[in-house]
């Protein structure tokens, strides 16, 4: 009901404006008023909505390692004759902090099906026919004489490929046993069996199995299709690991980087904090394993291309939740961990922290030159912090460049305490986040035209159209919330020497397991889409510019007069210009360019169209590209260019100048 309201606001906005059909704006191609940064359009990665478990993290088995806090969960027992204490949870806390959980399995003459486990996967296992599965596991044997045969499952019985591994003495240690299988059929939702057969004693963990379509081919790595959405994007950073997952619920389940390194076998799983932020949208089966860790963010960045922006906790927890925060007295490990990081993306080989990274297959620097201290952390208590943080690492490095948190809120009485005192601090960047309504990013395309210049940049550092409203399950990722965020966008362009960067989130959601919507790019367990917002990030990051140039309409800028956004940019290196415009009326509207400051342009144009006349479009899996880009070009005749703008439509010109 809400919204169409909306609807009816925004044709009312364009049928109560005086409508004009024919439009002019000046382009004034050579004066160039401000540098958009390469970073200026990025992605924001959060393991929320399954986007690493479960997610782009490409494991199949839920719980490898049976550190959940119900240490079976996501496996079942099968055993056709039921014996006390066959499958045994033991825990070597003693010895394996990190890990202590594994399970002993006891076989007295079993035949294959006498006795079982079976993974549900995380919303089951997506497999594909004819690709290679990678199945491993650490066991230990007390009692050698036992076969395992795994097998993969669909919901029918069906066997999709399997393999047998007979497991060698260990001795007293634990080994890594390996064993490879081919699908023979695609199926969303299989699981995976792992029967016993003979006699004898298994301790066995991090069980595991992945696809061999990793990105890049990587062993244990990232789905490739996901990954895949994100280079496709040419993202100028990658901001990670989030969110509010940086935060933690409270302090102890805080995201600590250095948990995250090093064999996968010594990271601490902890819960996530989504698994049960929401009682709507319950998900107890959610932990963060950290086989995405921080190396893998850096390797990721440097694959797509993206600077990365890693968020470290400042000392305190989310102020919804514990609201936690670490007195200043023991402030020091968590500074230190900002200085480490540095060290361990950037350091010499010969470093503590480089020789990490090298150890880990990467001697040369990810080149970080930037770091968030803090998510949405507010409040005196945060610029206490903050203070502390930022002395350290400018002491130390002074060319990282530092995100400073400016809350939940793109204005109110915390925005604007963090606002005044981040400026008086000269804070490099302030992060702002807008969960707003597609009303509101309409009629705030030009916020940024009068903020202060030569001081602070801006961040748009989290940002979506909520159609409903935030944190509702009814919020959808429609042709209108897209829209408004284009709209929006020609702001944040236009204002390049303000907004040095800028990112939607979140990024990815599970369609199973998803716990926050909307979201850029939806996934099942084999496929995955993006979005009406996806393609309006994407049209962005992929025709960036190097300078924004002035475009206006009888002297202003194009900022909702008869719901037209638009905004204009060179490429200095490609030589070409290009223009965004942004039809938000019913109306199909000419809109002539006049080119000041060019001698010539090429014969053609290239117009990219996203475009519905139903606002309420949404992509889905059946339907991936419902609302999607379109190219066609068009001529071009002399220095005046008309384009034609569809009704609810984002268009991106590009033309080379001669
Ligand atoms: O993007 C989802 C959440 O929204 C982020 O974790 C948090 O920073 C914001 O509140």
């Amino acid at each position: 009901m809400k919204f169409k309201l909306l609807i009816v606001y925004i044709v009312g906005l364009c049928t109560s404006a005086q409508a004009q059909v024919q439009h002019a704006f000046n382009v004034k191609v050579n004066a160039p008023s401000a540098t958009i940064e390469p970073t200026m359009w990025g992605v924001f990665f959060e393991d929320i909505n399954l986007g690493a478990d479960g997610g782009i993290y490409a494991e199949l088995v839920k719980n490898r390692s049976f550190e959940f806090y119900k240490p079976m969960m996501g496996w079942t027992v099968r055993q056709k004759h039921f014996t006390e204490g066959a499958v045994l949870v033991t825990n070597r806390k003693a010895e394996n902090t990190a890990n202590p959980r594994y399970i002993q399995v006891t076989v007295n003459n079993a035949a294959k099906g006498d006795l079982g486990l079976v993974n549900e996967g995380f919303r089951g296992m997506g497999i594909k026919k004819d690709l290679r599965y990678d199945f491993s596991v650490m066991y230990h044997l007390p009692q050698s004489g036992i076969q395992l045969h795994v097998e993969l499952v669909d919901s029918l019985g069906n066997i999709l490929g399997g393999t047998s591994v007979t497991p060698a003495p260990t001795g007293e240690g634990w080994q890594k046993a390996v064993a490879s299988f081919t699908a023979n059929a695609t199926v969303l939702k299989a699981t995976m069996r792992i029967w016993f057969e003979g006699n004898g004693i298994i301790d066995m963990d991090m069980i595991s199995l992945f696809p061999a379509d990793t990105w890049k081919n990587r062993p244990g790595g990232m789905r490739a299709d996901m990954v895949q959405m994100l280079a496709d994007m040419k993202p100028g950073f990658i901001r990670f690991p989030g969110g509010c997952i940086v935060e933690g619920f409270d302090l102890s389940t805080r995201y600590q980087w250095k948990k995250t390194i090093g064999p996968i076998e010594e990271r601490q799983l902890i819960i996530n904090r989504w698994n049960a932020e929401f009682a709507h949208r319950p998900t107890p089966d959610y932990f963060q394993t950290f086989g995405l860790g921080f190396f893998e963010y850096f390797q990721l960045a440097e694959d797509i291309g993206a600077a990365p922006l890693p968020i470290l906790n400042c000392g305190m927890a989310c102020q919804f939740n514990s609201a936690e925060v670490v007195p200043l007295k023991e402030i020091d490990p968590y500074v230190q961990d900002a200085l480490d990081l540095i060290e361990f993306a950037n350091g010499d080989t010969s470093s503590t922290w480089g020789s990490v990274r090298a150890y880990m297959g990467h001697p040369a620097s990810f080149n970080l030159t930037m770091m968030g201290v803090g998510n949405e952390n507010w409040g005196p208590q945060y610029l206490e912090r903050l203070k502390v943080f930022t002395a350290a690492i400018k002491a130390k490095y002074p060319k990282i460049k530092i995100v400073n948190s400016s809350g939940t809120d793109p204005d109110g009485e915390r925005f604007d305490l963090l606002n005044t005192e981040l400026r008086s601090m000269h804070a490099d960047i302030i992060d702002e986040h807008y969960y707003r309504k597609p009303e509101w990013f309409f009629a705030n395309a030009r916020r940024y035209d009068n903020y202060p210049r030569n001081s602070s940049k801006i961040f748009g550092g989290e940002y979506a159209a909520q159609s409903d409203h935030t944190v509702s399950v009814n919020n959808k990722n429609c042709w209108l919330t897209a829209l408004s965020e284009a709209a929006f966008m020609t702001g944040l362009e236009r204002n390049a020497d303000v907004v040095s960067m800028a990112s939607y989130a979140p990024l990815f959601a599970h369609v199973d397991g998803w716990q926050w919507t909307p979201d850029l790019i939806w996934v099942n367990n084999l496929q995955s889409y993006g979005t009406p917002d996806y393609y309006v990030q994407k049209l962005y990051a992929l025709n960036k510019g190097t300078n924004a140039v002035p475009l206006t309409m009888n002297d202003e800028v194009v900022a909702g007069q008869d719901s037209l956004y638009a905004t204009a940019a060179i490429d200095a290196t490609t030589h070409e210009l290009i223009v965004k415009l942004v039809n938000a009326s019913d109306k199909l509207q000419s809109n002539t360019l006049m080119l000041e400051g060019v001698k010539k342009l090429a014969a053609t144009a290239k117009l990219t169209v996203l475009q519905s006349d139903d606002l309420f479009s949404v992509n889905t899996f059946e339907t991936p590209t419902k609302v999607a880009p379109q190219e066609r070009e068009m001529v071009v005749k002399g220095k005046q260019i008309i384009v034609s703008t569809a009704p609810y439509s984002f268009t991106v010109l590009r033309v080379k100048i001669l």
